[in-house]
């Protein structure tokens, strides 16, 4: 059965382990809504975690929280796989964080692979972490996926790994933020490229209404399923997406 808004945990942006739900400001159709302004939409929360978590890789190696956990990363990296998808196509991780997924598509010889962040220190961290495997050839950049340049485009394959959640609680108009982002989406990624999205805070449907311009689903990844008072649905949501056509660039936002 589909997860639906009752059946469904919105255990958003789980870090340290904690699970902090993300209430909707408003009772909503699918795209209408906006979730509570939280700090963890805010540049100087994540500031924060990769500066703790830049001193604990330097003092104990530990690299920091793995978001969705390990088989999340598994699943994405097996579906590239499956696709096919060539090593040297161009790979743009949004949102990187303690670049994880990055250190995956590399170990798995991906060699075009690129990790932006609009926080300085989780690039520095991300630096750290594969510098010490020992991987190279992968461009790390601090960028806001909301504010980019226009060098960086034409990008094969997108990935997002909780970015989007992340810019959903935004405390300052989240609402213009997410269509920002659809729009920089557009701008980065190819016709026929694949955006690959990992979400605690949307349902797919909702998914698919936030992407529906110039995106077609493409393969729902499945996600563990949890079930509760007789109700069934998932906590995180993953969809693979398929851009058709240019979209969003020229309409005012
Ligand atoms: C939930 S964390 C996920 C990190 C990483 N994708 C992972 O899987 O470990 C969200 C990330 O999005 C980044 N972020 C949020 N808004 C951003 C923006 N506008 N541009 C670039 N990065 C952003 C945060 O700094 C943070 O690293």
């Amino acid at each position: 059965m589909a997860a639906t808004r009752q059946s469904r945990a919105r255990s958003s942006m789980i870090a340290g382990g904690g699970a902090e739900v993300a209430a909707r400001s408003q009772e909503d159709s699918p795209g209408g809504a906006d979730f509570a302004p939280s700090a963890l939409g805010t540049r100087q929360h994540w500031d924060a975690v990769y500066e703790r978590g830049l001193n604990n890789f330097q003092e104990y190696g530990d690299r920091g929280e793995i978001w969705f956990g390990e088989e999340s990363i598994n699943r994405l990296t097996r579906w590239m796989q499956r696709q096919k998808i060539p090593l040297d196509a161009s790979v743009l991780d949004i949102g990187t964080g303690n670049g994880v997924f990055l250190v995956e598509l590399a170990k798995l010889g991906f060699s075009n692979i690129t990790g932006i962040d609009y926080s300085p220190p989780a690039i520095r961290l991300s630096g750290s972490v594969l510098e010490k495997e020992g991987l190279s050839n992968i461009k790390l950049k601090v960028e806001d996926f909301l504010n980019l340049p226009t060098e960086l485009s034409g990008f094969h394959v997108c990935i997002d790994r909780g970015t989007f959640d992340a810019i959903s609680l935004n405390p300052d108009n989240a609402a213009e933020k997410r269509k920002q982002y659809v729009k920089s989406l557009s701008r980065v990624l190819k016709v026929k490229g694949f955006f690959l999205i990992t979400s605690c805070n949307w349902t797919k449907e909702e998914l698919l209404n936030e992407f529906s311009e110039g995106l077609e689903l493409f393969e729902e990844l499945p996600t563990p399923k949890f079930s509760f008072g007789g109700r069934s649905g998932s906590s995180v949501a993953a969809l693979v997406f398929q851009k058709t056509r240019d979209f969003s660039l020229d309409k005012p936002s």
